[in-house]
């Protein structure tokens, strides 16, 4: 009976996942984003631009004291961000973190993102749903992951993103299916950084829908989830695994069930090894 279980086990592990397998295409960073640029615009959907101007560009993590992203708000003409406007799981106006916010720590002193928001990769990578994971097509290298983590930082933390908002809170119209409070468009980033997200990812994996964008991707990943997701959360690969690893057993013990008959009406079904 044990080695049944056994059996049992390996099978719905082999067949399970052969049912859940997903269509969404992966290919390596390198194939997927011809240069910095398109990482940052396509990956995005237009939430940032690729900048070369460098004085006139936001940078996605920073070391200083002061944050360099306000003199360059100031350079492109912005009031002072004195509030979050982008919702998600922003705050309504920036402040400071206790001390052990330090996943997103430059953003310490004034932060638009609460500590428990951000208070660790894995909470970051999960925030959003599971179509948003940044490594469906396998684990990323830390290299890689560590600028994943910091545009999160940025979306939630950085009070100057507020400015970049879609459709802002003049033009947001609640009852417009196509409005939201949480997307991001246009904001200029540091070319230099753009090129360096590409140089750290080149040889990770990462999906390939409509050249690399995240958007289309999570949407795909949602609609694989949802066949291999059942309405009350069962795994159909799994069932499906299981039927078949329960129809083997069956064969398996009724073989074994005709072996034994055989064998005690003195016919077995193979004769004694002679020894
Ligand atoms: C770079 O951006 C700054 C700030 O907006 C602007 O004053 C300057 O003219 C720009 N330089 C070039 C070469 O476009
Ligand atoms: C961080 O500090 C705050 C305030 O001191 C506390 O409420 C929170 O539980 C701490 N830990 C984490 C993991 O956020
Ligand atoms: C807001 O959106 C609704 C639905 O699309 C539309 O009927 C209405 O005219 C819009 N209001 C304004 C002020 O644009």
């Amino acid at each position: 009976m044990n080695a049944l279980t056994v059996s049992l086990v390996a099978l719905v592990a082999l067949t399970g996942p052969a049912v859940q397998s997903e269509d969404v295409p992966c290919r390596t960073f390198e194939e997927i984003y011809p240069s910095g640029r398109e990482l940052c615009e396509k990956m995005w959907d237009g939430a940032f631009v690729y900048e070369t101007n460098l004085s006139a560009a936001f940078t996605m993590w920073f070391f200083e004291a002061e944050n360099p992203n306000n003199k360059v708000s100031e350079r492109l003409g912005w009031p002072s961000a004195d509030d979050c406007h982008l919702e998600y799981f922003h705050k309504e106006s920036p402040g400071p973190e206790p001390d052990n916010f330090t996943e997103c720590h430059p953003w310490k002193d004034y932060s638009c993102c609460h500590q428990a928001t951000v208070s660790s990769v894995q909470n970051i990578k999960e925030a959003y749903g599971k179509e948003w994971h940044w490594d469906r097509c396998g684990p990323l290298s830390s290299a890689c992951e560590r600028f994943f983590v910091q545009e999160a930082c940025l979306y939630e933390c950085e009070p100057n993103a507020g400015f970049y908002r879609k459709f802002p809170a003049h033009i947001y119209n609640e009852s417009d299916p196509n409005h939201n409070k949480w997307q991001m468009e246009g904001m200029p980033i540091r070319a230099d950084y753009c090129d360096a997200w590409l140089r750290a990812c080149r040889y990770d994996r990462f999906c390939a829908v409509d050249s690399g964008s995240y958007h289309s991707c999570a949407r795909e990943y949602l609609e694989a989830d949802k066949l291999t997701t059942g309405e009350y959360g069962v795994n159909a690969g799994l069932v499906a695994g299981v039927v078949v690893a329960l129809l083997v057993g069956l064969v398996l013990c009724g073989t074994l069930g005709y072996f034994i008959y055989r064998e005690r009406k003195g016919e077995p079904v193979f004769d004694k090894l002679e020894t």
